[in-house]
């Protein structure tokens, strides 16, 4: 079976795909053939050196697909059983310890690009109904993200407003789920077309963070004075705009850190004069991802998929991620 690694050196150029023997289950253990997984900012990190991990790493922390063998005393599964993995297979449930968030998918243990691997029992759940490979390879860290965003950490409540910042996959979760529970929605883009997408979506308003440098002054005008929970993408390149977005006694959820977002400056009296709640999370539990996969197959959600690769064409889905064209999710199936 084929398995695509990390090679010595990082780049788009050092991924390889090598041959290795097909997997056998150790005790609580079981054998996934897999047949999708989704592009997220975490595994271009991995895959172009911005995160580093050891050479021979199988990269991707999505993966979805069906149970080939079972090993010995598994009693939650069964061969043909369609599953999907978990970012932290150790967080199954409570709130996160250093030792339940240590394995990382495709970053501190293997990922899922490829044909077979063998997993712990506990590290998966079943696939929405109705859901293609495709389709489930979105969720485990995109879907699961926004999620315990919103309904966990922001306790997010029907007419409340939320800010959803640019239209990658983890955004357009967000988007998906804030709408579901019944919130108003303000999005921003730095692409007039997708901002046009986005209003069709039912977003209240929507503004151009490339032409508007003053975003978040204009979020907090548009709605009214300010939003109830903002999903913050660009840590240090959003924060500053992001605290202007939010109402008094707001919810921050710091996410992400695009647009080389590492470090950067805030207004702290703004961030304690609107008794702001800023909260970092990363990804979430399997108590969390089976709660997130029973509303979507209740309000019957569908992930955006923008466009799909072949197993060959890691490296072009990541150039292609790169571009930054892609509205929503960027997925591989085989
Ligand atoms: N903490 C966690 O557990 C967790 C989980 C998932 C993701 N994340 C983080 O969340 C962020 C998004 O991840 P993703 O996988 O959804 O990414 P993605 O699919 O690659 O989406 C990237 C999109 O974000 C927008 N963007 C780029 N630079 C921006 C900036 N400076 N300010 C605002 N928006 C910007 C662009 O949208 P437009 O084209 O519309 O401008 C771009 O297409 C990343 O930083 C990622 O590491 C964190």
């Amino acid at each position: 079976m084929r398995v695509y690694t990390i090679g010595k050196q990082s780049g788009l150029d050092h991924l390889q795909i090598e041959k290795r023997p097909d997997p056998t289950p150790g005790i609580n253990e079981v054998v996934v053939r897999w047949h999708a997984t989704s592009l997220n900012y975490h595994d271009f990190l991995v895959a172009t050196g911005g995160i580093f991990v050891p050479p021979g790493r199988i990269p991707m922390s999505d993966g979805a697909g069906e149970i080939i063998a079972i090993g010995k005393d598994v009693l939650e599964w069964k061969v043909g059983d369609r599953v999907m993995s978990m970012f932290f297979p150790g967080w199954t449930e409570g709130l996160p310890s250093l030792k339940k968030i240590m394995g990382v998918s495709g970053e501190i243990i293997d990922g899922y690009m490829a044909e077979q691997s063998c997993v712990p029992s506990y590290g998966l759940t079943l696939i929405p109904d109705g859901y293609s490979y495709a389709q489930a390879a979105t969720l485990p860290c995109a879907g699961l993200t926004a999620w315990n965003a919103l309904m966990h950490t922001g306790q997010l409540k029907p007419g409340q407003s939320v800010l959803i910042e640019g239209t990658g996959g983890m955004s357009m979760f967000g988007l998906q789920f804030a709408k579901m529970a019944g919130a108003r929605i303000y999005a921003t883009t730095s692409d007039n077309e997708k901002a046009q997408r986005l209003m069709k979506m039912g977003c209240e308003w929507v503004v151009n963070y490339k032409d508007d440098p003053k975003w978040g002054k204009t979020i907090y005008r548009k709605s009214g004075g300010g939003v109830d929970i903002v999903l913050d993408v660009g840590g240090g390149s959003t924060m500053y705009h992001s605290i202007e977005a939010a109402k008094i006694n707001a919810k921050i959820i710091s996410i992400g850190i695009l647009g080389d977002g590492r470090k950067g400056q805030i207004t702290f009296p703004k961030l304690f004069f609107k008794f702001i709640n800023l909260q970092g999370i990363a990804v979430g539990s399997r108590v969390m991802q089976e709660s997130m996969i029973r509303a979507i197959e209740i309000n019957q959600i569908k992930p955006i998929i923008d466009k799909s690769f072949g197993f060959e064409d890691l490296k072009e889905a990541f150039e292609y991620q790169a571009s930054g064209k892609h509205f929503g999710k960027i997925v591989l199936e085989w």
